[in-house]
């Protein structure tokens, strides 16, 4: 079965599936993490190189102190207790976002990561905390003006953040909605779209695989066009 390189996903719904069961939104991004490591440890066993996660938009920072406070004590948690998990799995961590709108504590833990990891050749998982695709091409383009010559599609990537990375195959979005949410759109130009219902706490590895299943049977023609065995054209 053709696998994604690159899987990238939105992880939605955690409030709601909380509010579901009358608990917290905190306890939502609690199973939400426990998800996020199972599925991402089970996207690399299959053989997925890259694994992007959306774990906070630069937008959600608008979200109430406490669910803000509670998700930055979460990632402090992942870090802490997931970096020497991810060495032993051979797993190069990056993280990426702006800095300056996340707590000190949470930048220093994501850098000590990413370097406790930089050997890692099984695969690059990807968190994507305080980010937001609009301010990364927006950097990139001032950075570029700045450098003042006219730069190919591959020189400006490469001032992107997410420079070495390839672009994502594939994008599951959990949780009902059917949009990107300021989400990798530079990168995402050709990437195949998926969209569960299911919210992300709920999203098993089953769903997963399910998901993987779809894209194999995807035709990825890139704007080109292909004559089908029956001589449709369709591109
Ligand atoms: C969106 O669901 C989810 C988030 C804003 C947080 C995602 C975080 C995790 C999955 C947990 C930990 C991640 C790491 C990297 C340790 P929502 O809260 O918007 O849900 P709703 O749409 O139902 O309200």
């Amino acid at each position: 079965m053709e696998l994604p390189r690159h899987l990238a996903v939105i992880m939605d719904g955690n409030g709601r599936w909380a509010k579901r069961r009358m608990l917290p939104r905190s306890a939502g991004h609690r199973k939400g993490m426990d998800r996020m490591i199972s599925l991402s440890e089970h996207a690399f066993d299959l053989g997925v190189e890259y694994v992007t996660l959306y774990a906070l938009s630069a937008e959600n920072l608008s979200r109430p102190k406490e669910e803000l406070d509670g998700l930055f004590a979460l990632f402090c948690k992942y870090f802490g207790e997931n970096v020497e998990r991810l060495v032993s799995g051979n797993i190069r961590l990056r993280v990426i976002g702006d800095p300056a709108l996340l707590p000190p504590e949470v930048v220093r833990l994501a850098r000590e990561g990413e370097k406790a990891t930089e050997k890692g050749t099984r695969g690059t998982l990807v968190l994507a905390i305080g980010y937001g695709a609009r301010q990364e091409i927006l950097a990139a383009v001032n950075a570029a003006v700045h450098g003042g010559k006219e730069l190919t599609r591959e020189e400006f990537a490469a001032l992107l953040q997410t420079d070495g990375i390839p672009d994502p195959d594939f994008l599951i979005r959990t949780g009902k909605e059917k949009r990107l949410s300021n989400f990798l759109l530079w990168q995402c130009a050709y990437t195949e779209l998926f969209f569960s219902e299911k919210l992300f706490p709920a999203f098993t590895n089953a769903d997963l695989d399910r998901a993987l299943a779809d894209y194999a049977g995807r035709e990825r023609r890139y704007g080109k066009i292909t004559v089908s065995t029956d001589g449709d054209r369709s591109c």
